[in-house]
């Protein structure tokens, strides 16, 4: 596929995604939803990949939201389908199994502040604004919003942010629980690629295990969580990752895993 909305590039064994629309925004149309699907699919496969990081073009905008041109005459069907389509892509991220980062350089609002809770973890910049707007329109979050951010913040603070439709600060974003962390805008990339360097050098094979169990172990009971989590620690015995890993601790030397 040919990627008319997306920019990629890799280093040092990061992806960078950056939603490329800048005049509208970089709002999410059909083809972005569908040219992320597909980045996606690549980084789940590609070994020389171990994290990605999604940001958006321009100065202004991580993602302001979906394109309100392109759902403004839709069906019942199509807005249907459009919704699912953004839930099979959030899903789709999120069950990625590398870690994915958010790095928010502006407005994330409606679908674009969907698409950073879709990732694992989220960096704003100082000057990110975050909300889910889509009431001033006549709508609901229809990307996964009512969903994810009431599971990350939750009830009552989703409650405010999905009814009132009001913007917050990245400070407060950060208060809340919705950043990670809060960087001054200039250093925004530089923060997040030391963040995913830091992930990188740890062993692959723990760290996806480690977000399976997260993610997976969420929608479980804690005991049947706790024996799920069991049962990946188990298994981390049988990759050379472990060996090299707790070897290396005991001989006092930087482990060198080979994802194995
Ligand atoms: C399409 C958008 C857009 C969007 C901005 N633009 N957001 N186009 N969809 N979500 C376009 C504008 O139309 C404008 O195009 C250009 O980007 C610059 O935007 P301005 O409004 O002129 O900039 P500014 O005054 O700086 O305001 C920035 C802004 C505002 C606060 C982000 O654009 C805004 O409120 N955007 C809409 C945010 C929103 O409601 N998002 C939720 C969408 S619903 P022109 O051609 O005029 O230059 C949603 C539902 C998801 O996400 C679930 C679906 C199933």
């Amino acid at each position: 596929m040919t990627y008319e909305n997306l920019l990629l590039e890799i280093e040092n064994g990061t992806a960078i995604v950056t939603i490329n629309r800048p005049k509208a925004m970089n709002a999410l149309n059909e083809r972005t939803l569908l040219e992320l699907q597909n980045a996606f699919s690549g980084f789940a496969e590609d070994d020389a990949i171990q994290v990605i990081i999604i940001t958006g073009s321009g100065e202004k905008a991580f993602v302001a939201g979906a394109d309100i041109a392109a759902m403004q005459s839709l069906t019942v069907l199509e807005a249907r389908q459009f919704a699912k389509l953004g839930h099979q892509v959030m899903r789709h991220i999120e069950a990625c199994p590398k870690p994915v980062i958010a790095a928010i350089n502006g407005f994330a609002l409606g679908g674009g502040c969907e698409l950073a809770l879709g990732c694992d973890i989220r960096v704003a910049a100082e000057n990110a604004r975050f909300g889910q707007p889509e009431v001033n329109l006549g709508v609901i979050p229809g990307f996964g919003g009512t969903q994810r951010l009431t599971r990350l913040i939750g009830k009552g603070r989703a409650m405010e942010l999905i009814f009132s439709g009001s913007m917050i600060d990245a400070a407060e974003a950060y208060r809340i629980g919705l950043a990670n962390k809060v960087v001054p805008h200039d250093q925004l990339l530089a923060v997040t690629k030391k963040m995913a360097s830091t992930i990188s050098n740890n062993g692959p094979l723990a760290v996806r295990l480690s977000k399976e169990a997260i993610h997976n172990g969420l929608e479980l009971d804690l005991e049947r969580a706790n024996q799920y989590e069991a049962e990946l620690f188990g298994l981390c015995f049988a990759t050379a990752d472990q060996k090299e890993g707790m070897q290396a601790f005991l001989e006092k030397r930087q482990a060198e895993f080979t994802g194995k």
